[in-house]
């Protein structure tokens, strides 16, 4: 009982936390074979966050969609356009995670990235892909026309995640202006990227997953002031800044030492 009542409460706070982080709004259905690389992440059946495969056994997501107390019981599956396919799909579980040391240290949200080790080897196919990463001097230009996808919510007060796999454009926009918008602190390890007038945005059960730039993973679905809102835009975790910190904890993979 005592094990059941702990487990609901730390639900509780993930959609605590959730409610402030931003799902796909405005965005397009679209098909795992056009995002291969991102997961879902689900917890008692449930999917609560995205995530990108970096190498066969890697992927990395946000550091809060990772709970120490329960990452043992997080289940990832690839290669899925359709939430309702997971009850037939292979589910990976866990075998090591790790959260950035400076996470939410002294910032809020600041050093969001996290890596989790699967415990089986995934089989590449047109479905269950690895995604570039780029250096860490690769910084995406102002203006440029970024991709996120996810299963997160398309409405902002709803909290039912999408069962069709979303995606969105955005354009990147520069950090003094994002921080005048979302009045909270932006720091390096963060870019911003809006809908602007079009309200189109990421959002609930979005965090975690991929904002693709030419088809390198430029950033991890971090956190926002609402979803949907108009000329407001979503913050999401620089790849290039913490390029550095992914290689050093994912050494042993192929796919990135192969890109340095
Ligand atoms: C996963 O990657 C490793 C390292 O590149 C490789 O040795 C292994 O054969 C791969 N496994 C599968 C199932 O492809
Ligand atoms: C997923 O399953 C639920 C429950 O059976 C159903 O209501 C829903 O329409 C399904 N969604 C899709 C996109 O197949
Ligand atoms: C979504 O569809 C619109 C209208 O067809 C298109 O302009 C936009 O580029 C699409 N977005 C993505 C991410 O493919
Ligand atoms: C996009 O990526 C390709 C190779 O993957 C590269 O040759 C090209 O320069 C990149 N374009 C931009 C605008 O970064």
């Amino acid at each position: 009982m005592k094990i059941v009542i702990f487990i609901l409460l730390t639900v509780v706070q993930f959609s605590h936390e959730f409610s402030v982080m931003p799902g796909i709004i405005h965005g397009n259905e679209t098909t795992i074979q056009k995002h291969p690389w991102i997961v879902s992440i689900q917890f008692l059946g449930k999917h609560f966050c995205g995530g990108s495969i970096i190498s066969n056994d890697t992927i990395v997501t946000a550091a809060h969609c990772v709970t120490e107390l329960l990452v043992k019981s997080y289940r990832v599956v690839a290669g899925i356009t359709n939430l309702n396919d997971s009850a037939s799909s292979t589910k990976y579980s866990v075998k090591s995670f790790l959260i950035h040391s400076q996470y939410d240290l002294e910032i809020p949200r600041d050093y969001d990235i996290a890596i989790l080790k699967l415990s089986s080897q995934l089989v590449f196919s047109d479905k269950v892909q690895p995604i570039a990463l780029p250096s860490k001097r690769e910084m995406v230009p102002e203006g440029a026309t970024v991709i996120s996808s996810g299963w997160g919510v398309t409405e902002m007060h709803s909290d039912i995640a999408s069962d069709i796999l979303r995606d969105v454009d955005l354009k990147i926009i520069n950090n003094e202006i994002c921080l005048r918008k979302v009045k909270e602190a932006v720091t390096k390890r963060m870019i911003c990227a809006t809908g602007g007038r079009t309200g189109k945005d990421t959002c609930e059960f979005d965090s975690g997953g991929p904002l693709e730039y030419n088809g390198t993973l430029v950033g991890i679905v971090s956190w926002g002031r609402g979803c949907g809102i108009k000329n407001m835009p979503g913050v999401y975790t620089s790849v290039a800044r913490l390029r550095p910190w992914i290689d050093t904890h994912a050494v042993t993979q192929a796919i990135i030492s192969a890109l340095d």
